[in-house]
């Protein structure tokens, strides 16, 4: 394939379930892993690298279950990474079996500082295990990536020698990580420059990037490869990942959606011309970014570009007078592009179950029957509280009804507080165990948070240390729906749990018996893969 006949467009690599996943905290159970593939599939990504499958039993079992559920034909790629090591390339394969297009993506580092440091190994051993891997990863699967680990911190001519090799040894796509997040874009377009001028084989392969924002430049990083010439961009919603994460997926699409005119030429395209750069329905990006943030706790910064809650809002008298005028004196892309709904009023406590699913189905919500009745006994219970129910109290509701529940794990039946500047915040709490025992207990705190929190934690008896707590207002005026994000640790694991009500304290009880049932199913994932091991052990 020459450099001519690559897709005149950039192929999405989304890695949230894999890089995104490494980010402090942001575990996923597989069932989440699932939901979020799903709607990366709705999206229209085109490859979903599902996760790290020799990992864990739980890696494994995600990649599989993504392989089976949402690699079917016509959908995306599912890739798995592996070390550049036969064991994982064997689990990368086994796990991908299900997958209609897989792709086993092999990485091994290639900087001297790696090779001396962490791998212990020469140049000239690295080159062989690389050409050795690939053509070993050839032997299962079709699509095979390679990654030479800290690429931009690695002695250009190596770097070209080991792309050479793998390339002949079979690789199809070949990526460039900026691991560390050191490059400047302009390094980053001279060190694609170099591989495209020095590796005689690369235009037989899509030549992909992968930024690290530790400086704050991925999203520019990535932007500088496709104006040099590369055709896949490796990318995370809402910019997760390790360390400072990643380019944010929703920054790359919009700024060659916003920008189409001044990346066209780079795509041989005329400067007007209108097809999309990316294959993404935009309108699925606001959608995605609040499920990724749900699921994973990480709250996005109310300036985070394209998603965050302040990225539509003009507060200057200015902006507004300008707003009004015309809206393009201040806004270069319009919410609704990314499917950002409007905090319209629609509902109130007259509506009907009718009018709520139509409104449902109008801002993309389909639910099964049973969501739906969950979802509509919830929404009549705050449209008592609160008469006016827009969108954004819509989008609350259905995400806390609908979220995955954590099967027999505690469910809060009661919550009561007393508290008040002269009486010592209590809690009394009533809880349903996994087992079906009604459990009642009362708790002092210096808070009614804290309170809550102490008496949930004596009912639960599962030793954990609340990190981090916040609360968000999901609309403005004193009678909003407060939602309350919480990360616990249990040993060295981060769990989160989130919910929304109009009273803060019971958002907070119900926050943290989300994330307590994470970390309970986790708890007992554990304990059925450690019997698994052992019976595997024993009767082996
Ligand atoms: O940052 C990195 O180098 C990676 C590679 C595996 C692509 O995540």
């Amino acid at each position: 394939m020459s450099i001519t006949s690559q897709p005149d467009r950039v192929i999405i690599f989304d890695t949230t379930l894999r890089d995104g996943e490494q980010s402090p905290g942001a575990t996923l159970n597989v069932e989440e892993k699932l939901a979020i593939a799903h709607q990366l599939a709705l999206l229209g990504v085109d490859v979903i690298e599902a996760g790290f499958a020799v990992a864990s039993p739980g890696d494994f079992q995600a990649v599989k279950t993504i392989a089976e559920q949402v690699g079917i034909p016509g959908g995306p790629i599912i890739c798995s990474l592996a070390r550049a090591i036969r064991q994982d390339i064997h689990a990368a394969a086994e796990a991908l079996k299900g997958a209609a297009r897989p792709r086993i993506h092999t990485m091994i580092s290639t900087s001297d500082i790696h090779l001396k440091y962490q791998l212990k190994k020469s140049r000239s051993e690295v080159l062989a295990i690389a050409s050795e891997m690939v053509a070993y990863a050839k032997s299962f699967v079709d699509d095979v990536e390679f990654s030479p680990m800290d690429a931009s911190r690695t002695e250009p001519e190596f770097l070209y020698e080991v792309l050479e090799a793998a390339i002949a040894a079979g690789a199809t796509t070949i990526n460039i990580p900026d691991t560390v997040g050191y490059c400047t874009p302009k390094e980053i377009g001279t060190l694609i420059q170099g591989i495209r001028e020095h590796v005689p084989n690369i235009d037989g392969v899509i030549l992909s990037i992968h930024t690290q924002n530790d400086l704050g430049l991925a999203t520019a990083n990535a932007l500088a490869a496709i104006e040099y010439g590369v055709r896949q961009v490796e990318c995370t919603i809402n910019g997760i990942g390790e360390r400072a994460g990643n380019a944010a997926l929703e920054e790359i699409v919009m700024a060659l959606q916003v920008r189409k005119p001044f990346f066209n030429p780079y795509f041989g395209r005329p400067v007007d011309a209108d097809t999309p750069l990316t294959n993404i329905k935009t309108q699925e990006i606001y959608k995605t970014s609040s499920l990724v943030s749900q699921l994973t706790g990480m709250l996005i910064q109310p300036n985070k570009a394209i998603v965050g809650a302040n990225a539509f809002a003009h507060e200057s008298g200015i902006h507004q007078d300008g707003i009004i005028k015309h809206r393009q004196t201040y806004e270069i892309m319009e919410a609704a592009a990314i499917g950002l709904p409007e905090n319209r009023i629609v509902l109130g406590k007259h509506s009907g179950r009718n009018a709520f699913r139509t409104r449902l189905k109008e801002l993309g919500f389909e639910l099964n029957e049973a969501d739906l009745n969950k979802a509509f006994n919830r929404f009549k219970d705050v449209a008592d509280k609160k008469k006016e129910i827009s969108d954004w109290d819509l989008e609350a509701i259905v995400r806390d009804e609908t979220q995955i529940q954590v099967e027999s794990g505690f469910q809060i039946e009661h919550v009561q507080v007393i508290c008040g500047d002269c009486t010592c915040p209590t809690a009394t709490i009533t809880i349903v165990t996994p087992d079906g025992k009604i459990l009642t207990d009362a708790s002092v705190g210096t808070g009614p948070v804290d309170a809550v929190y102490q008496a949930i934690n004596r009912l639960v008896q599962i030793p954990n240390q609340l990190i981090e707590f916040s609360v968000q207002s999901v609309t403005g005026g004193i009678d909003a729906l407060g939602t309350v994000t919480v990360r616990l640790k249990h040993q060295e694991r981060i769990f989160s749990g989130q919910a929304s009500d109009t009273d803060i304290v019971v958002a907070a009880a119900y926050a943290h018996i989300n994330a307590l049932n994470r970390l309970y199913r986790y708890l007992q994932t554990e304990k059925s893969e450690f019997h698994e091991i052992n019976s595997a052990v024993v009767s082996g």
